[in-house]
């Protein structure tokens, strides 16, 4: 079987400054894969590449057997890929309502009751929060919103980068559980993190990016076992 998503040497530069020296990826249809680093490694460049927000100077992203460097990115949202960005790009001003039809907008039909119930769901709280600003929602609930608002396009790979970031431990537990659900239910995803324990224990396989290379994907088992990865990312 051929993977769902596929990167191939791709190369990205910012200006004349290079940023990903060849990247090589490959992620299965019901996979979770995650790709770990340090800061500036290059995650963040591979995810804006596969979701069209970067073009590769070389090499090419496939998706279900297509080309899709170069194609734009709302285009490839509405073949299937959805990106859930560093930050969550959600809209403050906005309600959260209105954020999660925006995630629906590519589609010809409107949210339907079981979607909003599947999304409460996985997370209970936006029920309550659903007619409130989003941007008066805690960084946490942020987070939930984003993936919700991403699940609205109907993904079949699901980009998430840094999901973790800046929440607390408890908030953690509940977003990576949430990914397992939402991976569970048939999602392919590949997540970016910086928290390497919660993703190696969270996720099937893992690519290792240092310096706009990979430079090591193994079972996360594997990983996790890895003395150099220990080291070099788990603190021991
Ligand atoms: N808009 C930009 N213009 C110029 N250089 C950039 C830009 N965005 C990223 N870079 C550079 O590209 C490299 C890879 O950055 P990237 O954001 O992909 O790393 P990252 O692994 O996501 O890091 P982090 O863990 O800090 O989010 C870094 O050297 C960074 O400084
Ligand atoms: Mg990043």
């Amino acid at each position: 079987m051929s993977p769902i998503l596929s990167v191939s040497g791709i190369e990205v530069s910012y200006g004349t400054i290079p940023a990903l020296h060849g990247i090589d990826l490959e992620v299965e249809k019901g996979e979770i894969v995650t790709l770990i680093g340090a800061n500036g490694a290059g995650k963040t460049t591979t995810l804006r590449t596969i979701s069209g927000l970067l073009k590769p100077r070389k090499g090419s992203v496939t998706f279900n057997g297509k080309n899709i460097s170069g194609v734009k990115p709302h285009i490839i949202t509405g073949m299937g890929v959805s990106h859930v960005p560093e930050g969550r790009g959600i809209f403050s001003n906005l309600t959260v309502n209105d954020n999660l039809e925006l995630g629906a907008y590519l589609r010809k039909d409107k949210i339907t009751k079981e979607e909003y119930e599947r999304v409460f769901t996985l997370f209970p709280v936006l029920r309550e929060r659903i007619k409130q600003s989003a941007g008066t929602l805690s960084g946490g609930e942020q987070q939930m919103l984003a993936i919700s608002r991403a699940l609205m396009s109907k993904p079949q790979v699901l980009l998430l980068d840094e999901p973790s970031l800046g929440l607390a431990p408890q908030m953690v537990q509940t977003i990576f559980r949430v990914i397992r659900e939402i991976n569970a239910e048939g999602t392919t995803i590949l997540l970016v993190e910086q928290n390497a324990h919660m993703a190696l224990t969270t996720a099937h396989r893992g690519y290792v990016m240092e310096t706009g290379r990979i430079i090591l994907t193994d079972s996360t088992k594997a990983l996790l076992a890895s003395d150099r990865i220990k080291k070099a990312y788990l603190g021991g």
